[in-house]
């Protein structure tokens, strides 16, 4: 069993990683981010009071995403583990996944802040398969069209310029803490995440192996 989180600011490749790295291991990405999405798509009650907060790029009540995580872990195809991306955000996130389901690794990923922006708001993404895209490192084939499905892509409502702004601030003062928190524990392994995703898949499987 193996339990992974990837911790790192907006834009820094986590899911990008995270989808790849999943189907290596065969083991499930568990995203808080795509769970919030989804509860907002389907309107429930959960994701109507998650919205705001995702629009303006804050982070959502602690008691809520905790809620939305617990019923994600307590599905069996986490059994033989799983990479967590988005969680813990928090000090006090990250006690609570203490105590629900301690992880092995952590895996930071380091990147500048220059780099995220643009990232940021070159994404575009599939609603139907969920492909991610970049209009300026991975643009689709046809312009506004998901190569898999013929989607019409769609850009996050978090990835304006003045949201953006806002998640990195989040970052700076309630995520990064937790870099010393996890190194502190021994479970810390920082991976450069500047280059191609290739070259990022890379340095992520190395820091895997080399703590096994
Ligand atoms: P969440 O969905 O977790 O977003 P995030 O952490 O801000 O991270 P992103 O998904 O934006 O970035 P990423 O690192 O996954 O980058 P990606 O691989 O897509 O959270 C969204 C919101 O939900 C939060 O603001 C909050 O409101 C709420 N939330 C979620 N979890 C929460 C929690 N635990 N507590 C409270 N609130 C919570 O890549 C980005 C772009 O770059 C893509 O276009 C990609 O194609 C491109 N790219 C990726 N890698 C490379 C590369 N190596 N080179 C060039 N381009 C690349």
């Amino acid at each position: 069993m193996v339990r992974i989180v990837l911790l790192g600011p907006p834009g820094a490749g986590k899911g990008t990683q995270a989808k790849q790295l999943a189907k290596r291991l065969g083991i499930p990405h568990l995203s808080t981010g795509d769970l919030l999405r989804e509860a907002v798509r389907a309107k429930t009650p959960l994701g109507l009071e998650a919205d705001d907060y995702m629009r303006a790029g804050r982070l959502v009540p602690d008691d809520l995403v905790l809620r939305i995580l617990r019923e994600r872990l307590a599905r069996p195809d986490v059994g033989p583990g799983f990479i967590l991306d988005g969680y813990p955000r928090n000090v006090a996130q990250a006690n609570e996944l203490a105590r629900i389901s301690p992880v092995d690794r952590v895996i930071s990923f380091d990147i500048p802040e220059g780099v995220l922006v643009e990232r940021l708001t070159m994404r575009r993404s599939c609603p139907a398969c969920g492909t991610v895209y970049n209009l300026s490192t991975r643009p689709p084939q046809t312009a506004g069209v998901c190569d898999n499905d013929q989607t019409a892509l769609l850009q996050r409502s978090d990835d304006t310029a003045e949201a953006v702004r806002t998640r990195l601030g989040v970052y700076r003062a309630e995520t990064a803490p937790l870099l010393e928190h996890f190194r502190r524990l021994g479970l810390l392994a920082p991976i450069d995440a500047t280059g191609t995703p290739e070259q990022v898949a890379e340095r992520l499987r190395w820091a895997l192996e080399s703590r096994s």
